[in-house]
């Protein structure tokens, strides 16, 4: 077991909605479609500001829910695939925009898995200095990278960020089982193909469309269900639970049917599952510290729950766990 507390939690959506409805008026495609396939109705398009913005505040929010100023996070860890900028990374952007400095700050990129690869790597830091109390914070505006020309990915993705603090604890309580990994030889089936060192930005780039996201949806939805089910069937054996002792399921909000997909496999009751896949959409490395927020303020997550928490994304990257909260 790897001991900690989750002192705070914070989330920041960007106040404009962006409806089924609304995206059909400019792109070929239906609200009844849009729902059936994937259990999203809506989701949030930030007008203004960067990632980092949203990673600020929602960081902020985690603070004042902790009892704490920012200045006293001894590290700031983000997870995000849309970063403000190649370098300097997006956790350094959001120090600046909080006001704070001195402490170690720096991204993780797991594409959707990032926020859950920042937390073990906040469990580890922890392991080794309980005093810590750090940040993690998992913040996309994917609207800056969507291809409003393909309709099999745009409606899929919204903009978002949600932060958990940590800190080490004497209580039994923290990450009761984990696992993670990755599959760099699939690395081309989702992602964003120019900008970087491998296609720097020209032209050509921006004529051929590879500043936006690419995705081969049907292969990265079978290895999300493999991946997502298979990691929190482990998590549950190396914990010695079963899926009854799951109070609270948080599984990366992707897709209604991968999160369906999940439940029949690791047979987690549907009840158990706290959803904002229909407000929100995909939003990635937010998905799950939305939830957690969302999940703790409206009183389904409370101390003494076991939560399961499960992602899944490009790289291919997972990670799962179970958390004793
Ligand atoms: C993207 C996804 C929803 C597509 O669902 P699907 O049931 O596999 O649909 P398909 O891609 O097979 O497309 C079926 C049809 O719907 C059409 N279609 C695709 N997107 C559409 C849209 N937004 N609106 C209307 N029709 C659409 C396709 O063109 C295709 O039409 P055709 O049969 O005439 O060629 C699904 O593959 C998925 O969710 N994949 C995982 C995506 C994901 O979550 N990625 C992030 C993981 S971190």
């Amino acid at each position: 077991m790897q001991r900690f507390k989750i002192i705070g939690t914070g989330s920041f959506l960007p106040d404009n909605v962006v409806t089924n409805d609304e995206l059909a008026k400019t792109v070929d495609t239906s609200d009844e479609w849009i729902r059936e396939r994937t259990g999203i109705g809506a989701r949030r398009y930030a007008l203004e500001g960067a990632t980092s913005d949203l990673a600020a505040e929602a960081v902020r929010r985690a603070c004042d829910d902790a009892g704490m100023a920012a200045s006293e996070l001894d590290a700031l860890i983000v997870g995000t695939c849309t970063p403000d900028t190649l370098f300097p990374s997006t956790a350094c952007w959001a120090q600046g925009k909080l006001g704070i400095q001195g402490m170690p700050a720096f991204d993780v990129m797991a594409a959707c898995t990032s926020w859950m690869y920042g937390i073990k790597v906040a469990a580890d830091m922890i392991a080794g200095n309980p005093s810590l109390k750090i940040a993690v914070c998992g913040a996309e505006t994917f609207s800056r990278i969507l291809d409003f020309e393909d309709r099999r990915t745009c409606v899929l993705f919204g903009d978002g960020a949600g932060a958990t603090i940590l800190t080490g604890t004497q209580e039994d309580t923290g990450l009761l089982a984990s696992n993670w990994g990755s599959d760099g030889n699939l690395a081309s089936i989702l992602g964003v193909p120019g900008g970087g060192s491998a296609k720097p930005s020209t032209h050509a780039t921006v004529d051929a469309r590879e500043h936006f996201v690419y995705m081969e949806g049907g292969k990265v939805f079978k290895h999300a269900v493999t991946a997502m089910s298979s990691g929190v069937l482990k998590a549950l054996a190396d914990a010695n639970l079963t899926a009854d002792d799951v109070d609270v399921l948080l599984p990366h909000q992707a897709n209604k049917r991968i999160m369906n997909a999940c439940l029949d496999r690791t047979h987690i009751d549907a009840s158990r599952v706290f959803s904002v896949i229909e407000k929100y959409g995909n939003i990635s490395a937010a998905s799950i510290p939305v939830a957690l927020d969302e999940a703790r303020k409206a009183g389904a997550l409370v101390d003494g729950h076991k939560l399961a928490v499960t992602a899944f994304g490009g790289g291919l990257t997972w990670g799962s766990g179970v958390i004793q909260m």
